[in-house]
């Protein structure tokens, strides 16, 4: 096996610098955690994950790994914040999803919340397609950026609003392969 540094102490982008904020043990014990929860909560049904991407991928596949429950998996692609650091304060469907979620218990699972405005778009985008219950399930919130008002039924971790980068979230395309949650030093 080659000697991949996977656990760097920081990350440094340009002038910018990134710190550790969530541990691989940490991240992987919450979901746990929730996976359990909603193994509880969903018994006798069959929910369908749906994951948004890019992000949640990790997220979504950890996560149900650790669900004892028969459940279905689906995703969709929004667009994302593009290079920047700052939401464009527009979502675009970039990807559709594929199953019909009329009748169905759907969770939908994001890497995290920060205005909430992709998370409202999509309780209407699905709304209207008359699912039989809908949760947002979030590995990261951060409550202090929330402009819109949404509820989010299970929440990993509340953070503190800076931007974050590692395990599914990018910056400008990378860093998503980092086991850890790494935030910017300011
Ligand atoms: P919102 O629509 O403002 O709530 O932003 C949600 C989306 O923006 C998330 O699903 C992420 O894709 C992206 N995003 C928000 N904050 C961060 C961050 O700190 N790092 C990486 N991506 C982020
Ligand atoms: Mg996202």
């Amino acid at each position: 096996m080659p000697e991949l540094k996977s656990k760097p102490e920081k990350i440094v982008i340009g002038s910018q610098v990134f710190v550790p904020l969530l541990t691989e043990e940490k991240i992987q014990e919450r979901i746990v955690e929730l996976a359990e929860q909603i193994s509880i909560e969903y018994t006798g049904k069959v929910p369908v994950f749906i994951g948004v991407l890019n992000g949640s991928f990790l997220f979504m596949s950890d996560l149900i790994r650790y669900v004892s429950i028969d459940c279905e998996i689906d995703f969709f692609k929004l667009s994302s914040y593009g290079d920047s650091q700052i939401s464009s304060g527009k979502v675009k469907l970039l990807k559709e999803l594929n199953c019909d979620v009329n009748g169905r218990d759907i969770i939908i699972v994001e890497d995290i919340v920060d205005s909430g405005l992709s998370v409202k778009y999509i309780e209407e985008l699905f709304s209207g397609n008359n699912p039989s219950s809908m949760k947002v399930i979030s590995l990261l919130v951060k409550p202090d950026s929330l402009k819109y008002k949404v509820k989010i039924d299970y929440i990993g971790f509340n953070i503190p609003s800076k931007f974050v980068i590692g395990y599914g979230l990018d910056y400008a395309q990378k860093y998503r392969n980092l086991k850890s949650i790494y935030v910017l030093d300011e």
